[in-house]
């Protein structure tokens, strides 16, 4: 496993560099996408790692409730979501209810449009609540959703796997990792559409966006 850290107990802060595609081991997966992505940035390891992390941090933030509803942020946030609620069954004292809502705001676009729609399934009201999404960037999606929701739950917190620091006025309860400003793609994050079933986090060449 490639370490970016020892320590998977809290945020882990992610640097630029990453493994590179070329020097890696030969998946198939590698072979189909080698000439659009540049590296990976988190391995499969770490992300198992770290969600374990999270799960006990999100436990002793619920440390007053038995059971929580987690609203998952689709498409992006559903790989993570995955697991994140499997461990939180497995390992936590939390009993868990799955919930979605559906987001979308950059198409198939490297940059948000600015406008965030949303379609909300199930009722939450006066449910406590976990909103978990994939990554924050501009923090638009996430501000949005989490004014939607936070006068319904009744005690509502936000996890986040990846924060590329940009949105400062953003309040994130939960952080997986602390990524540099690129663009990324794989488990579950998507670049118009491509990408989610990748096990990694991976960093897209930049001349491939537009
Ligand atoms: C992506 C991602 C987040 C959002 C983050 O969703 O999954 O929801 O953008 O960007 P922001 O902080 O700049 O708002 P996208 O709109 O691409 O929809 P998807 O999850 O269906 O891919």
């Amino acid at each position: 496993m490639h370490k970016i850290v020892d320590d998977f107990s809290k945020t882990v802060v992610v640097p630029e560099q990453g493994i590179r595609l070329a020097s890696e081991p030969e998946p198939k997966v590698r072979e189909k996408y080698i000439n659009e992505l540049d590296r990976v940035l988190i391995t499969k390891g770490c992300l198992d790692a770290r969600i374990k992390g999270l799960a006990k941090e999100i436990e002793q933030g619920f440390a007053d409730v038995d059971e929580i509803t987690c609203v998952v942020v689709l498409k992006g946030g559903m790989f993570f979501a995955a697991d994140l609620i499997r461990v939180l069954d497995e390992r936590s004292k939390l009993r868990t209810r799955l919930d979605f809502i559906r987001c979308s705001s950059y198409g198939d676009r490297s940059y948000s449009s600015g406008s965030v729609q949303m379609y909300q399934l199930d009722a939450i009201d006066g449910k406590n609540v976990l909103l978990i999404e994939d990554i924050v960037d501009t923090g638009g999606t996430l501000k949005t959703l989490q004014n939607y929701l936070r006068e319904k739950g009744k005690n509502f917190k936000t996890c986040v796997l990846l924060d590329k620091g940009i949105a400062s006025s953003v309040k994130v309860d939960f952080i997986g990792f602390r990524i540099p400003r690129v663009f990324v793609g794989g488990y579950g994050l998507d670049y118009a559409g491509m990408y989610r079933g990748l096990p990694e986090i991976v960093v897209i060449k930049k001349e491939l966006l537009k």
